[in-house]
């Protein structure tokens, strides 16, 4: 029986390893990390990640093929192949401090395979990872290896959380990277024959390993300039009267650029795409392509602008002051169906908001009090490090309060932030929520969600983005 073992158990791991372990019933997978609160969690009715459709097949095939586990040596030593999805954060210090990934917890991941190991071993990239760290791990693990034969194989992450099951049922591509030698040929068609259980043919790309490698930080930084691109227009919509909606709509008719991925939104979040665009510019830095480095920049000061201008909407907005005015957040999570706050373009809304000193209640129907707390008192970048070797945060934020139900949010409120597209936004009582409200009641939607004519209707002033702006906002600076 082939045996695969992932090691780090986390939105990639975990759901990853589910879905290999329920296409192919005759592999034995386990999930191993040094998490142990992580660990228990995976073996519990409580995972430790929100996600559509994974309980269901982590339930299917937990206990027959699926085990999830501490030990981590033992599970290495015993598999044939080794997943590494360990955190790649951006470094906060020394060489390339702000920018280059920081690839401590993959160097001892691969130490220890080293170490642990007594057979021959097929190591697999899942991380996202610079270009050339499949070099750098194979002198780790040749170096170390006792005569044993590791092949590096680079066989990156597409999914995007909340549609994570599907994604990895259905994916577009399995992108598969290897050295081009009869071994690393060999791997290959080993890592092949795992996915070809589920996946068609067509669709499993093999590539040598430094094109895969890239790929990714490729496609992350695609993805997230489309983002970028139609955020940049909707400033310039709400400029000129255009409504950036119509125009993604007819940009994205045009077959080839197409409809995906252009939603205009108070800016791009989640674990990666900041990240590896960063990790992309230092990487052109390093080869010499500062003009390189510079376009690819440009699609993170987009998003920040983007951020800033949200905020100074709500505050141009409200007679130039939030200070003491409690304002309502709805939605905290980076995107809608998952729980996950990391870079949530929510904190630094937040952040903005208690800058101008106002007091917040924020509701997200699956992000806790002590994360909400956690995020606005951590310092850049920490989020991405295993939970047990996070800094604490040493106070709560006293200016804001996390609640339960977006009426108890909205109650008493001067304005309203949508920051998060959770579906039930959309069908909330808005005419109970502007009763209970202090006035002039302001909605401000950062991912245009509601019907902004109905709320104008029950006697908000609505500020949407990329449309045209309510006459309330006509004369009020964005730009600071
Ligand atoms: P995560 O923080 O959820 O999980 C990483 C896990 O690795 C943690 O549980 C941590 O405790 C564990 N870990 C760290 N060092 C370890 C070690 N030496 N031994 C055992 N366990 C260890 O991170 P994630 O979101 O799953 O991302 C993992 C990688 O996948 C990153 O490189 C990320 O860029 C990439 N990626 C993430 C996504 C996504 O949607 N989150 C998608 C594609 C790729
Ligand atoms: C993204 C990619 O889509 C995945 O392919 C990739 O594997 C993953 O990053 C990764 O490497 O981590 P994810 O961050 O989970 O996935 O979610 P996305 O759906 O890409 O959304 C990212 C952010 O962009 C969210 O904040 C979302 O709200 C925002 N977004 C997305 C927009 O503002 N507008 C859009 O049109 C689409």
């Amino acid at each position: 029986m082939v045996k695969i073992c992932c090691i780090g158990a986390g939105y990639v791991g975990g759901p990853t390893m589910a879905v290999i372990a329920l296409k192919c019933p005759s592999i034995e997978v386990a999930v191993v990390d040094i998490s142990i609160t992580r660990i228990n969690a995976w073996n519990s009715d409580q995972l430790p990640i929100y996600e559509p459709g994974l309980e269901d097949v982590v339930k299917q095939c937990r206990g027959k093929n699926l085990f999830f586990s501490t030990d981590v040596e033992k599970h290495v030593s015993e598999a044939d192949i080794i997943f590494v999805s360990v955190n790649t954060p951006t470094k906060t210090r020394g060489l390339g401090a702000g920018k280059a990934a920081d690839l401590t917890y993959w160097e001892s991941a691969a130490r220890m395979i080293a170490d642990v190991s007594k057979s021959n071993k097929i190591v697999v990239e899942k991380s996202t990872v610079p270009v050339k760290t499949a070099e750098a791990i194979e002198k780790i693990l040749t170096h170390n290896s006792k005569g044993i034969n590791f092949q590096i194989l680079s066989n990156p992450e597409f999914l995007a959380e909340g549609t994570a099951i599907q994604d990895l049922l259905k994916p577009d591509r399995v992108l598969i990277g290897g050295r081009e030698t009869p071994d690393g040929q060999k791997a290959i068609q080993a890592l092949k024959d795992v996915y070809a259980h589920w996946v068609p043919e067509d669709r499993i790309l093999a590539t040598n390993l430094w094109s895969a490698e890239l790929s990714k930080l490729a496609a992350n930084a695609f993805l997230a300039q489309r983002i970028s691109s139609v955020n940049a227009m909707s400033a310039l919509c709400e400029a000129t009267g255009a409504d950036v909606t119509q125009v993604s709509h007819a940009v994205g008719k045009d077959s080839r650029i197409g409809p995906k991925f252009l939603n205009a939104s108070v800016g791009f979040g989640g674990s990666c795409f900041q990240k590896d665009i960063l990790n992309l510019v230092y990487i052109c830095e390093c080869n010499g392509l500062p003009e390189v480095a510079n376009y690819w920049k440009q699609v993170i000061k987009v998003n920040d602008y983007q951020k800033n201008r949200f905020v100074n909407r709500v505050v141009s907005s409200m007679f130039n002051t939030v200070s003491g005015k409690k304002i309502a957040v709805l939605g905290f999570a980076f995107k809608k169906d998952t729980g996950d706050t990391r870079e949530t373009p929510a904190i630094d809304v937040c952040k903005g908001l208690l800058g101008d000193k106002a007091r917040l209640s924020i509701y997200d129907p699956q992000v806790s009090e002590e994360q909400i707390q956690r995020d606005l008192s951590m310092n850049k970048f920490d989020w991405d490090h295993p939970l047990h070797l996070q800094p604490l945060s040493p106070t709560a934020v006293k200016q804001v309060s996390v609640v339960w139900d977006a009426y108890e949010a909205t109650k008493d409120a001067h304005g309203v932030c949508i920051l998060t597209e959770w579906n039930e936004f959309k069908t909330l009582d808005y005419q109970r929520i502007y009763d209970n409200m202090r006035k002039p009641a302001f909605v401000f939607d950062g991912r245009n969600i509601v019907n902004a004519e109905k709320l104008r209707e029950i006697g908000f002033i609505v500020y949407s983005i990329g449309k045209p702006l309510d006459p309330w906002l006509e004369d009020m600076p964005a730009v600071a």
